[in-house]
């Protein structure tokens, strides 16, 4: 028989930052009574801009103490950073379960009409093999333009703090994929990085009306779903939120975010 966890213990979703709530908000359609912990590596903020070996260190690290310290059902890596780089790794040295974010070029060149696909990304994302050989395996035929868009976290986790953006920042992440040569064609962005679909109302005005936007959390909330089917689930307390980095500050100013997504409790870890 399958083994049974406590129906308390939580799925715990990770991120560099707020980015891993557009996983969560994903998550609660179909699994509104799972228990979460949603942790959030702020003092790493932001990862895209980091190396390899930093980022697997410091989500290897971080796991590795999460998971003994709050026993979770299953741990989703809610970032395509991250996984594209340590999913492979992470799930090496922990027993749990382990859901990744990869970007969704699969489902994107089966909706592309024109065979021009878009990729939004972290700097670190967009250069991973990881991302060529889903490429190679699932656009085959199609052309996949990619184009970093930094500025884009550090616009959804002011937005989510409640801060006024400024919309000339989506403008140059759609003028780094539009001045690419056969870019005119493209009617596909995939949203290759979690923070993203936190601000694809702004994406969508700067893109025009002839692009549309897929990214993984959907997909990734039925994985979760599949993988604890016949479990249960209580909660006997409120989900929470940890987060490193101990700026009480930046707590305060995201709690009304994640109180958005059923987060009540911030920790600081
Ligand atoms: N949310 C992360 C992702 O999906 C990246 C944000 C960062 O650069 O830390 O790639």
């Amino acid at each position: 028989m399958a083994h049974s966890p406590d129906p308390a213990a939580p799925v715990l979703l990770f991120d560099s930052g707020v980015g891993g709530l557009s996983v969560l908000a994903e998550l609660r359609k179909v699994l509104p009574e799972a228990p979460v912990i949603y942790a959030a590596d702020l003092a790493g903020l932001p990862y895209g801009e980091k190396s390899e070996a930093e980022i697997a260190a410091r989500v290897c690290g971080l796991l590795g103490r999460l998971s003994e310290r709050y026993q979770p059902r299953l741990i989703c890596i809610a970032c395509n950073t991250a996984s594209t780089i340590a999913l492979a790794m992470v799930r090496d040295v922990l027993e749990v379960p382990i859901v990744g974010t990869v970007p969704a070029i699969k489902p994107a060149a089966e909706m592309t009409r024109t065979g021009v696909i878009g990729l939004l990304g972290t700097a670190a994302t967009i250069r991973q093999p990881y991302v060529d050989r889903l490429e190679v395996e699932f656009a085959k035929g199609k052309t996949l333009l990619r184009h970093a868009a930094p500025e884009l976290v550090g616009a959804a986790e002011a937005k989510l703090r409640g801060e006024p953006v400024d919309s000339a920042v989506f403008m140059r992440a759609a003028e780094g994929l539009r001045r690419q040569p056969g870019a005119e064609r493209i009617d596909t962005v995939v949203l290759a990085c979690t923070h993203f679909p936190l601000v694809k109302d702004e994406l969508a005005q700067a893109f025009g009306p002839q692009v549309h936007f897929i990214d993984g959390a959907a997909g990734i909330a039925r994985r979760i779903a599949a993988l604890t089917a016949g479990q249960q689930f209580t909660r006997p307390d409120p989900d929470c939120a940890l987060l490193t980095g101990k700026d009480t500050a930046l707590a305060d100013a995201l709690a009304p975010a994640f109180g958005k997504f059923g987060i009540s409790r911030i920790l600081m870890l």
